[in-house]
């Protein structure tokens, strides 16, 4: 196991740096640049169903529904269809309205989850067209489902999931962008100038990566928190999500992600010197409402540590502190923040001594209720 780890103490950081490959592998699996197209060998019957379907509905769990989140925004700007995100277990135990003109798009690392496997069993049922985006060549999901779409991750076997996340964010948006052009609403200079953009994410990812020493500094002064909020809005919304859950994962901190507009709403009431804040704040969040809520924060004694955008000088002298990310377009900023957010996490994690790699009570699959 050691070996298998190299030079990284701990399969978590080893996959967090493993990123801008796997996200490079599994953009170039699904599209070439030049000529700029899309290539979905798996997608199999679900292929020629694209342009009918009315509706989406994205399910998943933990980490996972986080992605199926950010997918649930990349499918309704550029397909201009509806969608929803909804987690797995409760999906299942609703009655769902779904029917033939309904694609759900079931996201599973593992693709043996047992809520997403019953969550496909119902949409089965409902005669959906199911595509699943996984990780895993032949597992249950990719049998249960009309298509598969494959992420280029690699084994993880982090519990904490990470390179997971952003190469499911990643073929959802290339997804997003295939039933866009099922339905007739793509061109092809759109498509080029999408792929153009993602084409600059692996390197974009591996500046972050390069950042590791100011992550760790900010980490020392997380580790004492008792309890931290993430706050993001837009697609730094699942982005809060996901950093509150890394942290909680494997720091056992207790983390709230929020919509930074639900503030007033409840958690505003706990900012008070001792509950530090992490905003995200880069460039197309909804920025400008983000410094609106980070000052309320600091108005009440919180501290705010910022994930900005590079070179944003009123935001660095705004916050507490600031972790930054470069700029990357619009729709890809969900993957390059969250980058940081791993990384402090893990650090976290690792100056509190905790078993960053088997954290307790967690499995890496959950195959029973
Ligand atoms: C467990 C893991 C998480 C993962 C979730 C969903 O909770 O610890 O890291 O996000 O399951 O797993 P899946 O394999 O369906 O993506």
């Amino acid at each position: 196991v050691t070996a298998l780890k190299g030079q990284y103490p701990h399969f978590m950081l080893k996959e967090i740096h493993e990123q801008p490959e796997a996200i490079a592998d599994t953009i170039w699996s699904l599209a070439t640049l030049d000529p700029p197209a899309l290539y979905f060998d798996d997608l199999g019957p679900a292929a020629d169903r694209l342009a009918d379907i009315e509706r989406v509905v994205l399910i998943g769990m933990g980490t996972s529904l986080h992605a199926a989140m950010v997918g649930q925004r990349y499918i309704e700007a550029f397909a201009g269809i509806p969608a929803d995100a909804d987690n797995a277990s409760e999906f299942r135990y609703r009655e769902p309205v779904l029917d033939d003109r309904t694609l759900v798009i079931s996201v599973s690392q593992s693709g043996e989850t047992v809520d997403v496997l019953e969550a496909m069993a119902v949409a089965r049922q409902a005669g959906a067209l199911q595509v699943t985006v996984c990780n895993t060549a032949g597992a249950q999901t990719t049998r249960v489902a009309d298509g598969t779409v494959y992420t280029r991750a690699g084994l993880e076997r982090g519990v904490a999931s990470t390179k997971c996340f952003t190469t499911a964010v990643v073929a959802l948006y290339l997804l997003a962008l295939r039933i866009a052009q099922a339905k007739g609403r793509l061109s092809d200079r759109e498509l080029a100038l999408h792929l153009h953009d993602l084409a600059q994410l692996p390197r974009a990812v591996s500046e972050v990566l390069r950042q590791q020493d100011l992550v760790r500094k900010r980490a020392v002064s997380l580790a004492a928190a008792q309890h931290v909020l993430f706050l993001g809005r837009g697609l730094a919304f699942p982005v809060a999500m996901e950093g509150a859950l890394k942290l909680k994962e494997v720091s056992y901190i207790h983390a709230e992600g929020y919509a930074a507009g639900e503030m007033k709403h409840g958690p505003i009431a706990l900012i008070e010197p001792s509950f530090p804040t992490v905003a995200i704040a880069t460039r197309h969040a909804l920025r400008t409402k983000m410094i609106s809520n980070i000052e309320q924060i600091q108005a009440r004694g919180g501290p705010v540590t910022g994930v900005v955008t590079e070179g944003d000088a009123e935001l660095t002298a705004l916050c507490d502190a600031v972790l930054t990310v470069p700029a990357v377009s619009s729709w890809l900023e969900p993957v390059a923040a969250v980058i940081p957010l791993q990384l402090l996490a893990y650090d976290v994690a690792v100056h509190r001594g905790c078993d960053v790699d088997q954290p307790r009570n967690l499995a890496k699959t959950v195959t029973v209720e």
